[in-house]
């Protein structure tokens, strides 16, 4: 076991202790970024004069030969290492010699960890909004292609009042328009260095602190060097938006769960996104969207162990934030997949717009518009909410919908209905009457589909 530290200790750390407390086999994911700030920091020693020259430039060239044979293959990130950080620092004194022993000049790894962090996590973000992006890209398609697809929208899970696909669509391009800022509003909160905060109580050595903050792209260093060690704050910022996307997607998979099924059908799940059974032939599962639904629980057990993890920490570092990594790792390794399948999975969903409009027409969707139309004649709409009530119970016990009713049978439970009724009814003239701003009327959603048009070219910019 190789190990940073020693020189006040009699015995050897027992097996079992070392195996507890190592976290190589999880943080040597940060490998770039640890390497990335140890150069940032050589740099800022050099430029200060309290690294030479000829000692900057040696380290500098290790850390860089030990990032390029990590990457092409030649350096495996495995041996006895406590940490990612022990594992860089011993190999660079391994192979430059003496100048490697230097390059933990003026830092702590409560520093240092907390700065590969808070990159890691910054490019992250980066590649989360990519994702959303083509899922929201994705639905743009969608919507533009159904502003006149008539489905049923529901509350209670009862059908309510038309809408178009378009419109449903809709709802959840600004859900995940609201995940992509999330994500970048992190971003801006977190962005500043840690790096000179030492173990808890900065440094003797007169680092520049900007400069290295300015390296490394950040917008300045960390003003209190005990938070610096031990604010995870904007990891519990990052596993609550990624549980809100997670609660997004879960919302959106179990409708696609109910349309896919047999009694719905509004939509057939792609053969290359569903799977089959065991045991009955006839199968076809919609497994990807409840794996997706399923592992939302799997996230927000990510946030409440982040949060209770942080409860009863003293200041500064603990050891205890050892444990930030694995959940913040899985957390994002399952929101990325999640992400990346469901887009996939809707990009081949075929949508069945007859057994969505069929739907409407036998569920008095069109029953608040009748309503209106004796209102639109005179009847206070109370009295007209009684009428349809005793229309719509009539239709009941005849089988029918309000399209099918003659005249006669309109004329006999009100004397207000005329010819037009059939036209107001229409699902088309239900859906295509909303024109309010957000409603799905096709000329209300053609001003919102430009607008996320434009939202998107900008963010895409
Ligand atoms: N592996 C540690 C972590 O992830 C790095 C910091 C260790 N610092 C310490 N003083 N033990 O938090």
């Amino acid at each position: 076991m190789a190990q940073l530290w020693g020189g006040r200790f009699t015995r050897k750390t027992d097996e079992l202790v070392y195996r507890f407390n190592a976290s190589l086999s999880f943080d040597r994911r940060l490998y770039a970024q640890d390497i990335r700030g140890s150069l940032a920091h050589v740099k800022m020693l050099g430029k200060q004069g309290i690294l030479t020259e000829e000692e900057t430039k040696e380290i500098t060239e290790g850390l860089n030969g030990i990032l390029e044979d990590i990457e092409n293959g030649k350096q495996e990130i495995t041996g006895e290492y406590e940490d990612i950080h022990s594992f860089v620092e011993s190999v660079l004194t391994d192979r430059i010699g003496e100048a490697g022993k230097k390059l933990h000049t003026g830092r702590s790894r409560n520093d240092q960890v907390a700065l590969d962090m808070k990159l890691y996590i910054r490019s992250e973000t980066e590649e989360l909004q990519s994702l959303v992006r083509e899922l929201l890209t994705e639905l743009l398609k969608l919507m533009e292609k159904h502003t006149e697809t008539i489905m049923p929208g529901f509350t209670h899970l009862q059908k309510a009042q038309p809408v178009t696909l378009a419109h449903h669509l809709g709802a959840y391009f600004e859900m995940f328009r609201r995940d992509n800022s999330r994500f970048a509003d992190i971003r801006k909160r977190m962005n500043t260095c840690p790096l000179g905060s030492g173990a808890l109580a900065g440094t003797t050595y007169p680092l520049d602190r900007d400069y290295t903050a300015e390296l490394l792209g950040f917008d300045g260093p960390t003003l209190n060097s005990m938070d610096g060690v031990s604010d995870r704050d904007y990891l519990i910022e990052l596993l609550s938006a990624l549980s809100t996307t997670m609660m997004h997607l879960s919302r959106f998979c179990e409708e696609i769960i109910i349309w896919n099924s047999n009694e719905y059908q509004f939509v057939e799940i792609d053969d290359g996104y569903s799977t089959g059974s065991s045991i009955m032939p006839q199968k076809k599962n919609p497994d990807i969207a409840e794996l997706i639904r399923g592992k939302t629980g799997r996230v927000y057990g990510a946030l409440m162990g982040m949060l209770t993890t942080m409860k009863g920490i003293p200041l500064a570092y603990n050891k205890d934030m050892q444990e930030d990594k694995e959940m913040v790792f899985d957390a994002l390794d399952t929101v990325k997949g999640c992400l990346a399948l469901f887009t996939g999975m809707l990009s081949t969903m075929k949508f069945q717009k007859e057994r969505m409009l069929e739907s409407c027409r036998h569920g008095f969707t069109n029953a608040t518009d009748a309503a209106d139309y004796l209102v639109n004649h005179g009847v206070p709409f109370r009295d007209a909410h009684g009428i349809i009530g005793r229309l719509v119970l009539y239709c009941i016990e005849k089988n029918k919908a309000l399209d099918d009713l003659t005249m006669e049978e309109y004329k006999a439970i009100s004397p207000v209905f005329e010819e037009d009724i059939y036209d107001a009814v229409s699902m088309e003239t239900c859906v295509q009457k909303r024109n309010t701003v957000g409603a799905p009327g096709p000329e209300a959603m053609k001003q919102v589909i430009q607008k996320c048009r434009e939202y998107l070219e900008e963010q895409n910019a």
